[in-house]
């Protein structure tokens, strides 16, 4: 049971005469940081005395009074200015330890109204590989996904990709004229890939060609307003400061700009075939979009194309969900939503909701300056279209309540008007939620790119985090007293589970707005906030039971009990209670980060115990049952709680 929940329930009964709003001030119901002031801690009384004009300490006594939680607290103790020192009965903790031992939810019910809740996630634009832009929304959504499955919501993934938009005009284009047949019969993927890097290179060439010249002559302006600020700048002017400092990031950002741009060029005229190929396609970005255009409308040749692309590029994508073991329930991607395009678009304009402007359909949202353009001038269907049908199939198909997006923070423009818009468009009592994420960086601060600032590869990610989790895994398996234990199939095995676990926790670990450096030795660490650690704590209480030659099964429905004899098996014991208001805490914020911290926390719960309290050599009986019993519970909830992040556990490690 979520032991935090109940009493706040508890205590927005004892409110209720108090205050119109008790549940605002039953939420200041908070587990304590320090073990002195009990297990919970309730702040309410002050800022409640505060509105009602009355003493503080006098009111959370008159609170602890009308306040029925007898049955599983102490005595609450009121203390300092008004705060509410709530303990747990030993009886009813251990009463709750002992039934979460043999329940295989782990104390966690199943929430009482289940929401269907379609979750958006991965959503990668299939016509290139996964790169590391991807990670996080895959990561992220699939834990989300699990955890709402766990808490008995009706979920569906849904992995809404990419298979409609310019970057197949770039691979229809590449095929067409630049194919190599020979490495396409080889590895099909492979070679759309290398299509669409060169015909994205070669277009990308002729922009930053354009482009390159007016850059040099903003930077020579710029320089030029900058020196003159500089030869006139009053003293002690703090606007003049401020434009100084304005000018001189803008000269360093156009700098940068034109070292990229110089960049590009420089790639394609240093190497004499490329620079032939551009030569002979200067209109190759234009030609990429008519590719793109004639599939839109029905072209016979592209779409017989797309069709035998999209399920080559699908089944490429699918090796990497395998080695992170995620499954979709659906993959309806842009292509799927097409047909409705047109309707949708009509819909809006027959309730009046659309108009044209300069020849586009746009949806004006009062209170924003801003369009949300629904079909563009030259009749293309855009991005916002799109999602507009994915909202209305997932309600009137999917009968979905709540939708959930997992896309990085650069679209939260996009998902705040299409919000607005489904509200005017009549969904307003579904619930959208854009689960936003921010970008992973390299250790130089800056979106994590190779040395020479190509994307990286995801599949490349993955080899390289299992490469270093093997070295790992072998120093230490070297390293073990009695010698080498795991056979090299065992430590390959392991290394798979670390190094993805590792990749997988690192990312959700962090506050997800927050950008995050990428850093293979620390998210492999074997000691701190990493998968590692978890995992080592999972293996070395496996190790407990295989050393003792005790089977788990047989202990749990041996009749045995746990019992508090040392204040850490309580306080064990507590944490271990503690796992439904954790994944609670998730899905009430869609944040994967509270249960890693709750699972660090837990380990770290275990490892104290562990150094002060002897289990295999406990000499009583009772306790040794115990104690065991309650290594058994921390070893499930770790398993559970990484499973529920999609990581796997090892037994031995
Ligand atoms: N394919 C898109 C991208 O790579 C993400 C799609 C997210 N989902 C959605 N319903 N818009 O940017």
């Amino acid at each position: 049971m979520n032991a935090l929940a109940e009493l706040r329930s508890r205590f927005a009964q004892a409110l209720t005469e108090l205050t119109p709003d008790p549940a605002t001030f039953a939420a200041m119901v908070k587990p304590t940081q320090d073990a002195k002031f009990g297990d919970f801690q309730a702040n309410c009384a002050m800022p409640l005395a505060k509105q009602r004009g009355t003493n503080p300490r006098a009111l959370a006594a008159e609170i602890v009074g009308k306040l029925d939680i007898a049955d599983l607290c102490q005595p609450p103790e009121v203390a300092g200015p008004g705060f509410i020192n709530i303990r747990l009965r030993d009886d009813w903790l251990t009463e709750q330890t002992n039934r979460n031992v043999t329940d295989s939810r782990l104390g966690v019910a199943p929430v009482a109204k289940p929401k269907r809740i379609v979750i958006d996630y991965s959503a990668p634009n299939v016509a290139k590989p996964m790169h590391v832009g991807h990670l996080r929304s895959t990561v992220l959504g699939n834990a989300l996904y699990r955890v709402a499955k766990f808490l008995g919501h009706y979920v569906l993934g849904d992995n809404h990709i990419g298979d409609w938009g310019t970057q197949f005009g770039m691979i229809l284009f590449g095929y067409k004229y630049f194919l190599d047949r020979a490495a396409f019969e080889r590895n099909p993927v492979g070679e759309l890939a290398r299509q669409y890097r060169l015909v994205s290179q070669l277009s990308g060439f002729h922009d930053a060609k354009a482009e390159h010249p007016k850059a040099e002559n903003r930077l020579a302006q710029l320089q030029s307003d900058l020196n003159a600020a500089e030869a006139n700048k009053p003293a002690n002017d703090k606007s003049a400061e401020k434009t100084l400092k304005k000018l001189r990031t803008d000269v360093s950002d156009v700098r940068e700009q034109i070292a990229s741009l110089k960049k590009q060029i420089e790639a394609v005229e240093s190497s004499p075939p490329l620079k032939a190929l551009a030569e002979s396609h200067p209109q190759i970005a234009e030609l990429a979009r008519l590719e793109t255009a004639k599939l839109h409308g029905g072209d016979e040749e592209n779409t017989r194309l797309w069709n035998q692309f999209v399920p080559q590029c699908l089944a490429a994508i699918q090796g990497i969900y395998d080695r992170l073991d995620i499954r979709f329930d659906m993959t309806c991607g842009e292509s799927f939503y097409n047909p409705m395009l047109a309707d949708v678009v009509a819909e809006f304009q027959a309730k009046g909701l659309a108009a044209e402007s300069d020849g586009a359909i746009c949806v004006f949202i009062p209170g924003n300056a801003a369009p949300f353009i629904i079909r563009k001038r030259d009749g293309a269907f855009t991005y916002a279209t799109s999602d507009l049908a994915t909202i209305r199939y997932r309600v009137n198909a999917l009968q979905a309540d709540t939708m959930l997006y997992v896309v990085d923070t650069r679209q939260s423009e996009h998902f705040r008007l299409l919000f607005e818009t489904a509200k005017l468009w009549g969904y307003g009592d579904r619930e959208l939620v854009h689960v936003n994420f921010g970008t992973i960086l390299g250790k130089d601060g800056k979106p994590y790119k190779t040395r020479s600032g190509d994307t990286i590869g995801l599949e490349s990610l993955l080899d390289a985090a299992v490469a270093k989790a093997r070295q790992i895994v072998n120093e230490n398996d070297d390293g073990k007293p009695e010698g080498r234990e795991l056979s090299d199939a065992a430590r390959a095995a392991v290394a798979e589970t670390v190094g993805i676990g590792a990749i997988k926790y690192a990312d959700l670990r962090h506050n997800r707005e927050s950008d995050y450096v990428y850093d293979e030795d620390k998210m492999l660490a074997t000691n701190g906030d990493t998968a590692t650690y978890m995992q080592y704590a999972y293996a070395r209480v496996a190790g407990i039971f295989r050393r003792g030659g005790i089977n788990r099964e047989t202990l749990r429905s041996g009749g045995g009990r746990v019992v508090f004899t040392h204040p850490l098996e309580r306080a064990l014991s507590l944490q271990l209670l503690r796992f439904s208001e954790a994944l609670d805490g998730v899905l009430a914020e869609n944040r994967p980060n509270i249960l890693t911290d709750y699972l660090f926390a837990t380990a770290n719960s275990f490892s104290t115990f562990y150094q002060e309290c002897s289990v295999l050599k406990e000499p009583d009986e009772a306790i040794r049952t115990s104690r065991l019993l309650l290594c058994d519970l921390t070893a499930r909830v770790i398993a559970t709680g990484l499973d529920l992040l999609g990581m796997k556990t090892c037994e031995q490690m």
